[in-house]
């Protein structure tokens, strides 16, 4: 894998190659770690990276890590500084995708990590390409239920959620799909095991609400509040299994993702087989807004110069 030249490790930047722990801490300190996916977009200028919704995700790390009751001994300014340090040393000059992850220091040696434990942080980045997956994916309904609040709750983004992603994906992979759709403990749709998930039908865009069982997704909001704002009548309710193979389309939805069209659904073609046109409308609005093309919602939107270190 290409890595960075840099990491940011609890209050410095550290060459990638040193960036270790003891082989020790790997297993139980991963029980409580919480992180963050976050993405910087070149701007139309190519002057700037834009770092989207940063604070939004900033928040949705302390909510994690105050879930888990891990504490971080880091204020969102530093971590902010921290995050445009770390780009700058990394000399990042294209899209970015940016990582920053909370975990227990030392090596832990109880499963049940205590709570109020000390914990780094450290973040890392690497390029990442945006892009229009216009062919979409072909998704399937996993026999794998989605987490819950009262198990081990999906509005937390930790890594240990991802074990459960992880089950149903290799499912769908197995049963031929490219990724899994989860249903949740009461057998309604909640999200795929790394995107929130949208449908649209007789013209309304439907999601399954945040008490479905998903994270609470800063694309998922980004995506309601642009829809809604060109007029589009948009839900946040229960979504059934099989309003899925009713849909005109559907979507996944996140930071890595971004908008992937769902083009079959346990086999069934979705609409006409391509990315439908509220899919098409909406990732246009999505790339002209990261891309700072639109001028629309400019506090979401944090610039770091690609020209004081390109
Ligand atoms: C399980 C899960 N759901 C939804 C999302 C989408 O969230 P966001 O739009 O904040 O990236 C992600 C991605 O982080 C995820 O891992």
């Amino acid at each position: 894998m290409d890595s960075a030249e840099w990491i940011w490790r609890s209050g410095r930047l550290q060459p990638w190659g040193e960036a270790t722990i003891h082989v020790n801490a790997v297993g139980h300190a991963s029980v409580a770690a919480v992180f963050e996916g976050i993405k910087a977009y070149l701007a139309e200028d190519g002057e700037n990276l834009l770092l989207f919704r940063l604070e939004d995700h900033l928040d949705r790390l302390y909510a994690s890590a105050r879930i888990c009751r891990v504490e971080i001994p880091w204020t969102r300014d530093e971590l902010t500084a921290a995050i445009v340090e770390l780009m700058t040393a990394n000399k990042a000059s294209d899209d970015t995708y940016i990582r920053p992850w909370a975990f227990p220091e030392g090596v832990i040696r109880e499963q049940m990590v205590p709570a109020g434990v000390r914990c780094e942080v450290a973040i890392d980045s690497w390029p990442f390409q945006s892009g229009f997956k216009r062919e979409g994916c072909r998704a399937g309904v996993s026999s794998w239920l989605r987490i819950s609040d009262a198990i081990t709750p999906p509005r937390v983004k930790a890594f240990s959620n991802y074990h459960n992603g992880r089950l149903a994906l290799m499912e769908a992979r197995e049963n031929g799909h490219d990724w899994p759709i989860l249903l949740n403990d009461q057998h309604k749709v909640s999200e795929g095991p790394g995107a929130c998930i949208a449908m649209v039908r007789d013209g309304v865009v439907v999601t399954p609400a945040l008490s479905s069982g998903v994270l609470e997704s800063v694309t998922r909001s980004t995506a309601l509040t642009l829809l809604a704002e060109e007029g589009y009548e948009v839900e946040e309710r229960t979504v059934d299994r099989t309003e899925l193979y009713l849909a005109d389309e559907l979507f996944f939805l996140g930071t890595a993702w971004e908008v992937l069209p769902i083009t079959t659904v346990d086999g069934l073609q979705v609409g006409k087989g391509v990315a439908g046109p509220v899919t098409e409308h909406l990732y246009e609005l999505y790339f002209s807004l990261v891309r700072g093309r639109s001028g629309r919602h400019l506090s979401w939107l944090t610039p770091v110069p690609v020209k004081a270190h390109g």
